[in-house]
This record gives C-alpha cells, structure tokens and sequence, in this order.
C-alpha cells in the first residue's frame, strides 16, 4: 500500500470557524483538527453550508477565504492538506450562477445538499434536468446521501440518483442501526457507494469520526474497500475521474 492510499480523507466537514453551524471559533477548529489527524486523516475538504437564498457567491467566498487564513497555519502544523469547498443547498436558480466557483478546489465536483422534504416525482425530473444542464462542466457529488431517507422513500432517493452522481456517506451513520445503515451497505455491495465524510461540525455530537466508518467497513467488508473509498477521494482531489 502507498503512502498516499494510507493517508485518510474527510470529504465533507464544517471544522472552518465562524462561518456556518460548524466550528464556533478557532480553538475548537483546532481540536477537531487535532481529532482528524488521531484518525489518520491527512486531506481535508472544507464544505461550509452555502444557500443561495441567504447569500451571494461573492459574499460567501469572501467570509471563507477569512475563515480559511485562520485555519491553514494551523492545519500546516499538523501537516494536514486543506481544500475549499460549499455544501450547495439545491434550488433550481443554482442553474442560472457560475458554479465553478463552488466547486472543490480546482476541480469540477461540486457538492450538494437536497432541501429536506419528500422527494416528489416533480423535484426528481427537475433535479435530473438540472443536473444533465450543468454535466459534464460540473459533477455533483450527493451530500450524506443516506439521511434523506428520514424524509422520503428509498425508491424516490434511487431514482434521483444518476449514473454521473458521486455519492458520499455520512461516517457517523455506520454507528446507526435500522434503514440508513442498510442503505449504506447496500450502495458499497452495489458499486455505488464512492467517498466517505465526517460532517463534523465539533467536538461533542458531531465530532470528526472517521474510525467510526473505517472499522465497520473492515469488519462488514475488507480494508479494501475501505482504502477503496479512500482512493476514490485522493482521484477526485487530484483531479482525476471516478
Ligand atoms: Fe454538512
């Protein structure tokens, strides 16, 4: 195994400070840093909420590059490399802005949130004409595609979901029992399962957690898939397809 297929990634995290329900400030930034790197997580993709409701791109971009010079000395000192990025709140007037800017780093994955509701015949053709609009300039990548089963069907969640559609899972809903957990398992038996994030926010209920996903993979599959997981988010980081 390489050292870079060794090196963990959480690509999905609120650890910038003072910008959304995440991190309050820059001491608690730092700690959950700190419980990235006892992990083994060495990337890191920030995702600060963004809705297009309560913000311009410009104003949000301005307010993440303050929080993110906060950050960066200190996720230096612990050698852990950073990327930007938004969780996008989905509205069909996000086909109308340039999203190249919300996308992570330099690459063209773009993550999104659905708005928590059922998920009617309707907003799925919508989403898909959405979504076939700004492909392949952009690829989306589901945000913890398995808590929208709190709102809507299993069937209707499937049928939003496109062969394009990067699908990441939340590492705290492998300590779950009952329906999202067998979502889960039954996306990675099915190939469709392709990157692992934390959502942390802090460093109580919703702390970094990624040896919560890693050990329940290794014991219900193989390491393989884990580290599977893992390579799929260095290829999108590094810019390559998955
Ligand atoms: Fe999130």
């Amino acid at each position: 195994m390489t050292e870079r297929s060794q090196t963990l990634a959480d690509m999905h995290s609120h650890i910038l400070p003072g910008i959304d329900d995440g991190s309050p400030n820059i001491g608690t930034s730092v700690k959950m840093l700190g419980a990235e790197k006892r992990s083994g997580v060495g990337r890191i993709v920030l995702t600060p909420h963004f809705a297009l409701s309560s913000n311009t791109v410009g104003t949000f971009l301005t307010k993440r590059e303050q929080a993110y010079e906060q950050l960066a000395p200190e996720a230096e000192k612990l050698g852990i490399e950073l990327s930007m990025g938004a969780e996008v709140l989905y509205t069909r007037s996000l086909a109308d802005i340039d999203l190249t800017r919300l996308c992570i780093g330099n690459t063209r994955y773009m993550m999104i949130e659905l708005p928590y509701e059922r998920l009617t015949g309707r907003f799925v053709s919508e989403f898909r004409s959405f979504e076939g609009s700004i492909f392949p300039d952009i690829r989306l990548i589901l945000a913890h595609a398995e808590r929208y089963l709190a709102f809507t069907s299993e069937e209707s969640l499937l049928g939003l979901i496109s062969p394009d559609m990067v699908i990441q899972v939340s590492c705290g809903s492998f300590r779950t029992f009952g329906k999202r957990k067998a979502f889960i398992y039954k996306l990675i038996r099915n190939d469709m399962l392709h990157l692992l994030g934390t959502d942390c926010h802090n460093m109580t209920d919703r702390a970094p957690n990624m040896d919560t996903a890693r050990k329940a993979i290794c014991r219900k599959f193989t390491p393989q898939v884990f580290y599977g997981l893992m390579n799929n988010a260095h290829m999108v980081l590094d810019g390559g397809q998955i």
